[in-house]
């Protein structure tokens, strides 16, 4: 049983027959559940029929930091009405990208406020890229209220009894102390492929340093391979190599990792 948190199975570089493959690869696999992330308005279209087509599939929708130079008001509303579709659990993937740019920075953080405006209104999870912009990243989502009283309130808190503000960490990268800083704010944190790499040691610190039960795993997929298949087109099947890596680090079995970190996506997106 494996949950691959944040896949890409909406990706433009797949064609029909090329994104068949891969579902039929996961339907052959211990996958149990993929969320397929939205990053613009038409992949979140994608990701919405997705899940309806697929019982294991399930989806999150936003614009991502790159496309938001493609925002405007309507796409905004288009996308709110595809949150409240069956099966989409999140808004996402927002935040910003310092280290690409691809669109101007101040547009980046104008729609990610927009886009943290929305999930919290909608009372839905949210999912955060952030690339090089940790303290601004950080900032907004203070400014927001994501960490609010009124925000934490709606939903559960976590097993240690620390508040939980349904704030996913997708793909983290940052440092240990930025992640204990995220956990005791009530972030959850998913760590993707690199942590299987050689040189992954700052990530390695982070897992240690989370509990198990505040951390997911994911693919990116079609990006961030793990080992052994670095160099390969990444697909969902791949994070039971991110698991068995989580379960080494954790001191624990693979089965438990993977069953951990299932029932973790399962309760931090809302799927019963
Ligand atoms: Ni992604």
């Amino acid at each position: 049983m494996l949950f691959d948190s944040h896949t890409h199975l909406n990706n433009e570089t797949y064609d029909d027959k090329s994104r068949d493959k891969v579902i039929r690869a996961i339907e052959a696999s211990d996958v149990s559940y993929v969320m397929d992330v939205g990053f613009d308005l038409a992949s979140s279209v994608a990701a919405v029929s997705h899940a309806a087509a697929y019982p294991w599939c399930y989806a999150v929708v936003g614009c991502h930091p790159h496309d938001t130079k493609k925002m405007d008001e309507t796409t905004l509303t288009l996308l709110a009405g595809l949150a409240k579709k069956p099966k989409v659990c999140a808004i996402g993937e927002i935040g910003l990208d310092y280290y690409h740019d691809h669109s101007d920075r101040d547009t980046q953080q104008y729609w990610f406020r927009r886009q943290i405006q929305m999930a919290l209104s909608l009372k839905l999870p949210i999912v955060i890229h952030d690339r090089d912009a940790n303290q601004d990243v950080l900032n907004i989502l203070k400014e927001e209220g994501v960490f609010s009283k009124s925000r934490t309130d709606i939903f559960p808190k976590q097993s240690d009894g620390l508040p939980d503000a349904r704030l996913l960490m997708h793909c983290y990268s940052g440092s240990r102390e930025l992640a204990e800083q995220y956990r005791k704010l009530g972030a959850t944190i998913s760590v993707a492929g690199p942590v299987t790499y050689k040189n992954a040691r700052k990530l390695v610190e982070v897992v240690e340093a989370i509990p198990i039960q505040q951390l997911l795993i994911e693919t990116d997929a079609p990006y961030l391979t793990p080992e052994p298949f670095r160099g390969k087109p990444n697909m969902s099947p791949y994070v039971e190599y991110t698991a068995r890596r989580v379960a080494e680090i954790k001191g624990i079995s693979y089965e438990e990792a993977a069953r951990i970190t299932c029932d973790n996506a399962k309760r931090f997106f809302n799927i019963l």
